[in-house]
């Protein structure tokens, strides 16, 4: 089933601030070489059937290319985000806007949520990640205008603050983690409903190998995240490695640059 990606070239790409401890902005970024592997991303997707489309970037807001965290799209509805640091505030109605005009219904959210960062959905559930960025009553907020059951995760470990930085779904019912990223509680959650999940090492999660995006037979994964591309493929899944190692200055990977949009109108 090909899928539906809304993405941002990285055009005003730079390390600037610092929000989460990937970020070092005295040692800067390329912005170059980011558009390169950007552009190779987005050759993986459509060279695998997918749809991109693109909002245009906006110059000032630097993480604008992490797209995943501009709404969270369920059935065809808009969930907006809201973010949590100042630095990406005006990212939230960019994106909302972008959805509008396209004539998607949406709602502009009261509480605090990176979108798909923190938002990421199966089949039945949705699953949320909290303790860093996205507030937990958000969760609510989203499952009441979504209608989808949402199951909270505690994230413990800053350099996985976002959940797509330590968990992604394999296909709508399973999924591949990173376990230490998350609280004693949210571990056993995830054990009783993913007892068959791929489990990734420290190695796999400090390159950002979860952050990868799989249509249920081909996964867009990190290069660098061997361990894990072994498993995989073990498990019978394609593995399509790609180089982003620039976008990882700030803090993000291949799912942090897509945005699904599930459901067209
Ligand atoms: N520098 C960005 C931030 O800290 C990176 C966002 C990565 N996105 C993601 N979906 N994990 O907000």
């Amino acid at each position: 089933m090909p899928k539906h990606f809304l993405m941002c070239r990285p055009d005003y790409f730079t390390v600037e601030y610092a929000i989460n401890p990937w970020m070092h902005p005295e040692a800067g970024a390329d912005r170059d070489v980011a558009v390169r592997q950007w552009e190779g991303l987005k050759a993986a997707y459509e060279e695998l059937g997918h749809k991109v489309s693109l909002i245009d970037p906006i110059e000032g807001l630097p993480d604008m290319v992490f797209a995943a965290n501009g709404a969270l799209v369920v059935d065809g509805r808009v969930y907006g985000a809201r973010f949590a640091h100042p630095e990406r505030g005006p990212e939230g109605p960019a994106y909302l806007r972008w959805f509008t005009e396209r004539g998607y219904p949406a709602h502009e959210p009261l509480h605090v949520n990176e979108g798909e960062g923190d938002f990421l959905t199966l089949d039945e559930v949705i699953l949320a990640g909290t303790g860093f960025r996205t507030d937990v009553v958000a969760h609510q907020e989203a499952q009441e205008y979504l209608g989808r059951p949402v199951i909270t995760l505690k994230l413990v470990d800053p350099r996985f603050y976002h959940l797509d930085t330590a968990l992604f779904p394999l296909d709508g019912r399973n999924v591949a983690y990173y376990p230490e990223a998350f609280s004693e509680g949210s571990r056993k959650v995830l054990r009783r409903l993913f007892p068959d999940a791929v489990l990734a090492t420290a190695e796999d999660a400090e390159v950002l190998g979860l952050n990868a995006v799989s249509d249920g037979r081909n996964v867009v994964i990190n290069a660098e995240a061997s361990n894990l591309q072994l498993e995989l493929k073990r498990s019978g899944y394609e593995v399509i490695p790609v180089d982003l190692s620039e976008l990882r200055k700030a803090g993000g990977g291949p799912k942090c640059c897509t945005l699904e949009i599930r459901g067209e109108i």
